[in-house]
């Protein structure tokens, strides 16, 4: 979970498409929330040659004497701004990046881009030869992108959050799925190779982007995800429709969560809130992502500590834990997970920007209950744990 909003490329696939939009209602007054459809007719941008068409010599001469070179052998007057390969997109792109970039989004031309996608319903791919789109779809980027100046995360205004082969429905009340988080996947898939039926718990599952990637990459797991936030159980249902993960509604800090699965989970992975209270998050955090989805307490291992606890009683022996932490607690998690004392191969795992990013441990296969210090042990039971909300399938 890093602070910044993310979104590359959406990847096509899994069963968390979105179709509309309600909530971009909030966001956008006067849009009826319905994504665009697809292609209003990809074409080719307008070029030169529509403008001024005639023999290649007698396009050549008409920008001779030109002042801005484009190519080692073009040069275009710039004092006649839509002479070359200009279409109406390519200036919406254009117009929309600068207006991000003057208000500070680094990310400006990718977002630019993403919300041109969505928008104008054509590939991001084929936005440079994207025919010119009618003018209700420009008028609809120029708000989207007027929105995201105001610091909106362009996932909430899309709609969309892609996350490994998925794409996820989130808008507010969600966190939105960071592309870091991914790499916990990667480790914890690897994890189950060769496990033919494992069981799967996601603590803290937000709009369902760990489960439901474990659930759609893993053929035959049982996947629980849990959830408390009855915002973001909403977009957990939605995403997880026909995936058969097994939604629960409860604390994960509850001592009592699933104890019925106690000794049987091959597979804990948890991205908690972590962020210490008082570290400063980026505008579109701070602005629009739920603060129980962001912050951990005042050292940002509220929730980490009681999650160690208990996935030592879930877990089967030598069943796998992974856990996202902040950048700051690198060596934090790792020590909770010795202190817990029901843990062996203890790791911590850095992201593709060097950062320290999640923790990893064994459930030690001979240990009755945590170290002294540590964690109570947790009751077995053989009922479900309170709040508990299976509405699986
Ligand atoms: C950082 S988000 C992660 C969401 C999702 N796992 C992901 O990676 O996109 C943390 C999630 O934990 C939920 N949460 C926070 N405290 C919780 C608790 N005590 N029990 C259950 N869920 C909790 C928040 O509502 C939020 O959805």
């Amino acid at each position: 979970m890093g602070q910044q909003a993310i979104g590359q490329d959406h990847r096509l696939g899994g069963p968390a498409v979105l179709k509309q939009h309600p909530q971009a209602r909030q966001l956008l007054p006067g849009w009826d929330g319905r994504r665009p459809a697809r292609g209003y007719g990809v074409g080719r941008p307008t070029l030169f040659r529509d403008r001024h068409p005639g023999r290649l010599d007698d396009r050549v001469a008409l920008i001779r004497g030109a002042t801005h070179a484009v190519t080692p052998s073009v040069t275009v007057n710039t004092s006649q701004p839509h002479d070359y390969a200009v279409s109406q997109v390519h200036e919406a792109i254009a117009e929309a990046t600068q207006k991000l970039a003057d208000v500070g989004i680094d990310s400006a031309r990718v977002d630019a881009e993403l919300l041109a996608e969505f928008a104008l319903g054509v590939p991001r791919n084929r936005l440079p030869i994207a025919a010119d789109p009618p003018p209700e779809r420009l008028d609809l980027l120029r708000r989207l992108v007027a929105a995201r100046a105001t610091r909106v995360p362009v996932q909430y205004l899309t709609g969309l959050a892609p996350f490994r082969y998925l794409e996820l429905a989130v808008g507010p009340g969600a966190f939105i799925p960071r592309p870091e988080t991914e790499l916990l996947v990667d480790w914890g898939l690897a994890r189950l190779a060769g496990i033919e039926e494992p069981i799967v718990v996601d603590l803290a599952s937000g709009s369902g982007a760990i489960a439901l990637a474990v659930a759609t990459e893993c053929h035959g797991a049982t996947v629980y995800a849990v959830e408390r936030s009855t915002s973001a159980l909403d977009w957990l249902r939605r995403n997880a429709a026909g995936t058969g993960a097994r939604i629960v509604a409860a604390d994960v800090t509850d001592p009592a969560l699933l104890t019925e699965l106690d000794g049987r989970v091959d597979l804990v992975l948890c991205n908690p809130p972590y962020v210490p209270d008082a570290n400063p998050v980026a505008p579109e955090v701070s602005g629009y992502e739920p603060r129980e989805a962001i912050f951990g307490g005042p050292d940002g291992l509220t929730v980490i500590g009681p999650v160690i606890a208990r996935s030592a009683g879930l877990l089967r022996p030598g069943g796998y834990l992974g856990i996202e932490h902040d950048d700051s607690q690198g060596e934090a998690v790792p020590a909770l997970l010795r202190a817990d004392g029901r843990y062996e191969e203890i790791e911590d795992h850095r992201d593709l920007a060097g950062r320290p990013r999640f923790a990893t441990a064994r459930r030690l296969a001979d240990c009755s209950g945590p170290a002294s210090g540590a964690a109570p042990a947790v009751p077995r039971s053989s009922g479900p744990g309170p709040h508990r909300e299976d509405l699986s399938q």
